[in-house]
């Protein structure tokens, strides 16, 4: 029905302005309390420059002012269609600290500019918002009622006084068609300004957003020397332990055969099978400690195919999905296959699974990496080292990490590793 889509439309636009206006018409409302909350704050700044006894008062205004604003961030927020995050870090403990902190963030300054922005934008809007939403069925009414007026007061319309049937019907329909048009074409348009101004004093700043970056990288610097330094004492661990232990055995075995050769050749040539045995124990553990550092499968079969033998050698029946992973680094790579190999050893160790799903794929600059099973679920990160060290492992690249493992299951293992491109 081609001739109904012009109907559909305005009726699209005026549900919008409707919305629109209503948004306007609130934030009189706030800007009116904001007015309020601004006059006060002006009073215990005040008070602390005159007495100092603002300095108790002052620090509960301006916490107002930060719940004040959180509102408004999700007014605003829900009608921007996007989420304004909060930007205060939590308050420190004690006065004095908690003083300071609010008084050098520099988003207490924003929120005050926003209350200035709020009680002088807000309220003009909101008045510009009301007309625009009461407007129109207002017009009917008076149009209809304006001999109801009393004498000496006339109703007016379209800003003239109305005397008779004619002109109220002719005043009526300009103002109708002035406050409509208002309403449709004029109140998005202010109530986004308004809206977008807002949301721009009340939302993380490029510093802010910096800050934060720079935040999660220390610590991710932090996690990743931790890693680092964990994984040089166990290979530390593994070389001592295991390795040198069998070459000091091997030594010894030796000097002993080197010692008796001549006396008792039978005994050294006994001596020296134990060493020869020795000496390949010692091959095998040391290719192993390196297999640890990185899996040889990789440089062998690439991830795909490491991942591959993986599924193969699980216990629990394992399929392997792959999209086109384009270029991994090899740091990536590694750490992808750490974690298929230990979120699959935990699915045979723990799950009860009947069988598990490995899928790999490439996500823009990201390589995706998923396990899940079908098993009972319920994974507890700080009862074993297997989890807590994915998730080291990844942050350590700089990448995110997830587990989702309800009781009852089933469990998902995921991580997204940044590919740098
Ligand atoms: N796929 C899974 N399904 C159900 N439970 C799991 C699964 N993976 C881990 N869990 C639970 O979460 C706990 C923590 O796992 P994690 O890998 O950290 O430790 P672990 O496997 O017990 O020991 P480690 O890995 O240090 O040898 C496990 O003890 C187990 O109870
Ligand atoms: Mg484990």
């Amino acid at each position: 029905m081609p001739d109904m889509l012009p109907f559909l439309r305005l009726t699209e636009r005026a549900e919008k302005g409707t919305r629109a206006a209503l948004y306007l018409s609130v934030g009189l409302g706030t800007g009116l309390v904001s007015l309020l909350i601004l006059a006060t704050l002006l009073v215990s700044v005040a008070l602390v420059a005159v007495a100092g006894a603002g300095l108790i008062v002052l620090p509960v205004h301006l916490s107002l002012v930060r719940r004040w604003a959180d509102a408004e961030r999700r007014r605003t927020g829900s009608f921007l269609g996007r989420v304004i995050p909060p930007r205060h870090r939590p308050l420190p403990a004690g006065f004095g600290a908690r003083l300071r902190a609010t008084l050098l963030d520099t988003v207490t300054l924003r929120e005050v500019a926003w209350l200035v922005w709020q009680a002088v934008a807000g309220v003009a809007l909101g008045l510009i918002g009301m007309v625009a939403l009461v407007g129109v069925p207002s017009t009917l009414l008076q149009t209809a009622l304006w001999w109801m007026a009393p004498d000496g007061e006339p109703a007016t319309l379209a800003l003239r006084p109305v005397s008779d049937w004619p002109s109220a019907l002719l005043l009526g329909a300009v103002q109708f068609t002035v406050l409509s048009a208002l309403l449709l074409w004029g109140a998005r348009p202010l109530a986004r300004l308004h809206a977008t101004v807002a949301a721009a004093l009340l939302g993380r700043s490029r510093v802010d957003r910096l800050a934060e970056r720079v935040e999660t990288l220390s610590h991710t610097r932090a996690g990743a020397l931790d890693a680092h330094a964990a994984e040089l004492r166990r290979i530390e661990r593994d070389l001592h332990d295991g390795t040198q232990a069998r070459l000091v055995a091997l030594a010894m075995r030796l000097g002993l055969a080197r010692s008796r050769i001549d006396e008792d050749p039978e005994q050294a040539a006994r001596l020296l099978a134990e060493a020869q045995s020795g000496a390949e124990e010692a091959m095998t553990e040391l290719r192993q400690v390196i297999r640890t550092i990185y899996p040889p499968v990789l440089s062998d079969r690439g991830l795909v195919g490491a991942v591959e033998a993986l599924a193969a050698r699980s216990v629990v029946p394992a399929t392997v999905s792959v999209d086109d992973l384009g270029a991994v680094p090899a740091s990536v790579e590694a750490t992808a296959y750490h974690l298929v190999a230990e979120a699959l050893t935990n699915v045979a160790k723990h799950a009860e699974a009947s069988r598990a799903e490995i899928s790999l794929s490439r996500i823009g600059g990201w390589l995706r990496i998923a396990v899940t099973d079908d098993g009972r679920g319920g994974v507890e990160e700080g009862s074993g080292t297997g989890v807590g060290g994915m998730r080291r492992r990844v942050a350590a690249l700089d990448g995110e990490f997830t587990v989702v493992s309800p009781a009852g299951g089933p469990t998902r293992v995921e991580a997204l590793l940044p590919c740098g491109s």
